[in-house]
């Protein structure tokens, strides 16, 4: 299955084959899309960045370092090397098989199968210092959030935050709202087990919105903060109803609000009046406005130094041959990850 460059000689793009079978780590997500570590097999003619051994973890989106939108310093969204969503690679053919069936990748890397094709420019090499369900937590989730504060709003030291959901998403938020100086951070989820992970990662108040007795979650955070508002919120939820509270919490004039989270449905109800109104801004984000090349490394080296508490993540781990019992464990209230052993022992 080693391949080392689409057909198209022309074409810059240089796939790495990976193997997962030595590793045995990789996540389970709620959404059909795996958070993994892996080891480089074997790498494609004219790939540099990367050798046989290395340990990397794919990432939702590339980075080409050159297109406008790359070079503008202002966004991660880059050109070249857009998100596949034909499930195909570039050169428009499958790598994947199974009994001799083609199959598709999920968006551009596909992460549940023994060894996979990728394009070089969607992986990220990572320290091999870095514990392999750590590193797997840094390929979507723990991520993202952490770029919220960081790279899509870039929060000034002394901010208030608000974060709703402390998922995988959400627990990054705080963490890095926290690393940037945050001097509040209110974490919002419906989930009372949530908490206790949260104020470990830095978060100073918490809001379970079913013990407000009626009082929306914008006015309770409201009282925490003068009456006023946080400075920015950050949506890690994807219920629709979250996005206007994420909004009305926030200082009318200057708020600013980061959604990430995708709801179900591809239109949600939204009341413009407190963006108009209110003077505020609403900001969409992919993988928190991380880039996967520049910003990457020094977010592994905090993990590397153990800045953050990272096994409170892994609530769960479970072998392989158990997968299904993760539909149920994500359900518990207090599961945050659950880490699933490609060479563990099944419990049954
Ligand atoms: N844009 C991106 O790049 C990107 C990347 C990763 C994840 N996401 C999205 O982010 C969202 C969160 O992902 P996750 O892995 O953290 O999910 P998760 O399920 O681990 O966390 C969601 C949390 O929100 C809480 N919640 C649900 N409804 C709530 C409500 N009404 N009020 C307050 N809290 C509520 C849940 O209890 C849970 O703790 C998902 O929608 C996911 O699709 C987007
Ligand atoms: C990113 O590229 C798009 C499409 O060319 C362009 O419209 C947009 O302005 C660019 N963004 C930045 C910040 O340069
Ligand atoms: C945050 O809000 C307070 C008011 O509550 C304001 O004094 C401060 O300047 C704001 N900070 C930023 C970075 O906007
Ligand atoms: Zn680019």
């Amino acid at each position: 299955m080693c391949l080392s460059k689409t057909q198209n000689a022309k074409m810059e793009f240089f796939l790495v084959v990976f193997e997962i079978k030595e590793l045995g780590v990789l996540y389970y997500w709620v959404f059909f899309w795996c958070y993994l570590c892996r080891v480089v097999e074997s790498v494609g003619e004219g790939v540099e960045e990367l050798k046989d051994g290395d340990t990397v973890i794919p990432a939702l989106i590339a980075e080409c370092k050159e297109c406008l939108n790359c070079s503008s310093g202002r966004t991660n969204k880059c050109l070249k090397f857009p998100v596949s969503l034909s499930g195909l690679m570039p050169d428009q053919t499958s790598r994947m098989s199974v009994k001799g069936q083609m199959l598709y990748h999920m968006f551009t890397c596909s992460t549940f199968c023994e060894f996979m094709v990728v394009n070089v420019n969607f992986v990220v090499k990572v320290d091999p210092k870095l514990p392999l369900p750590h590193a797997s937590l840094l390929s979507c989730g723990f991520s993202t959030g952490f770029g919220m504060p960081w790279k899509e709003a870039k929060i000034e030291k002394g901010s208030t935050v608000a974060v709703f959901g402390l998922g995988g998403v959400g627990t990054g938020a705080i963490a890095g709202a926290h690393c940037m100086g945050a001097s509040k951070i209110i974490g919002v989820d419906l989930i009372q087990n949530k908490k206790q992970t949260a104020y470990a990662f830095g978060m100073t108040d918490f809001i379970n919105p079913n013990e407000l007795d009626g009082r929306s979650i914008s006015d309770a955070i409201k009282d925490m903060t003068g009456g006023l508002g946080v400075n920015y919120s950050f949506d890690c939820t994807g219920v629709p109803s979250v996005f206007n509270e994420a909004i009305e919490a926030t200082l009318e004039g200057t708020g600013v609000t980061v959604i990430v989270g995708t709801p179900k449905e591809p239109t949600v109800p939204f009341s413009p009046g407190a963006l108009i109104h209110g003077v505020r801004t609403l900001k969409g984000s992919i993988f928190g406005g991380i880039k996967p090349q520049s910003d990457m490394p020094a977010l592994i080296a905090k993990c590397v130094n153990k800045e953050f508490q990272l096994d409170r993540m892994v609530t769960h781990k479970i072998a392989l041959d158990d997968i299904n019992d993760a539909f149920q464990l994500i359900k518990q209230p207090d599961c945050l990850k659950v880490c699933i052993e490609i060479n563990g022992k099944s419990a049954s």
